[in-house]
């Protein structure tokens, strides 16, 4: 597994804003909206590509384009869904899938509770986004769900990170795919509860309000 830290001052300006616990709704959508299009600049970079020619005013030449199959984005909801129209801003071309998992609080293990994805994925390249790896217990059950289904070429776009989770996750992909994870920052730590410390609380919350279990 990859890692990298898209460091630049204008993703640590606006992760600043969304760590301010008085950042409300509108304003935190509008930023997780731009912080990803900042990431999925540095996520896209190995986005498979085809040669085609094309007729420019003056001559022909031969451009690059966005290889088919597409690629697919997954959003795991519910927080994941903040970050879809950055990413298929991006990458129009895109094909969209969606996993729902919910953390348990308690076990803080995952759990699927809704699947909208297509059952072969074999050469597909795909974005996984989830604006939190905290335990990565979700990014583990979601990244094995789409190398199950055959993927063999799988990014995952988080805002924050928690180094327990990352370490979770690379012991948990092994040497068995092709995984990067991109992610705006790394923080200090998980607490007794499993947050991300500093953090910004429970995103699927900030983004959307509290709906309880
Ligand atoms: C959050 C977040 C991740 C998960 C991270 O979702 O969006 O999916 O927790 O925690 P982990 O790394 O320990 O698994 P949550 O389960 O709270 O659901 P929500 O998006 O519906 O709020
Ligand atoms: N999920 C969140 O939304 N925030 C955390 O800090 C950890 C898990």
């Amino acid at each position: 597994m990859q890692l990298h830290v898209a460091d630049h001052p204008l993703i640590r300006h606006k992760v600043t804003v969304l760590r301010d616990k008085n950042t409300k709704s509108p304003t935190f959508r509008l930023l997780v909206d731009e912080l990803v299009t900042l990431l999925a600049y540095e996520a896209t970079r190995q986005v498979r590509v085809a040669e085609r020619e094309v007729e420019t005013p003056l001559t022909s030449t031969v451009g690059t384009v966005i290889a088919d199959p597409p690629p697919i984005i997954v959003p795991i909801l519910r927080a994941g869904l903040g970050m879809l129209d950055g990413m298929t801003r991006l990458l129009p071309s895109a094909e969209v899938g969606f996993l729902g998992l919910k953390r348990d609080e308690e076990t803080l293990e995952a759990v699927t509770y809704a699947n909208r994805l297509p059952e072969d994925l074999t050469g597909r390249q795909v974005f996984l986004i989830d604006p939190m790896l905290a335990t990565g217990g979700s990014l583990i059950m979601a990244i094995d769900y789409v190398l199950e289904r055959g993927a063999t070429d799988v990014t995952c776009v988080c805002l924050l990170a928690a180094p327990e989770g990352i370490e979770n996750v690379r012991v948990a992909v092994g040497e068995r795919a092709d995984v990067s994870v991109v992610v705006a920052q790394v923080d200090e730590r998980l607490n007794e509860q499993g947050y991300i410390v500093p953090g910004l609380g429970d995103a699927g919350d900030r983004l959307y309000g509290v709906i309880g279990d």
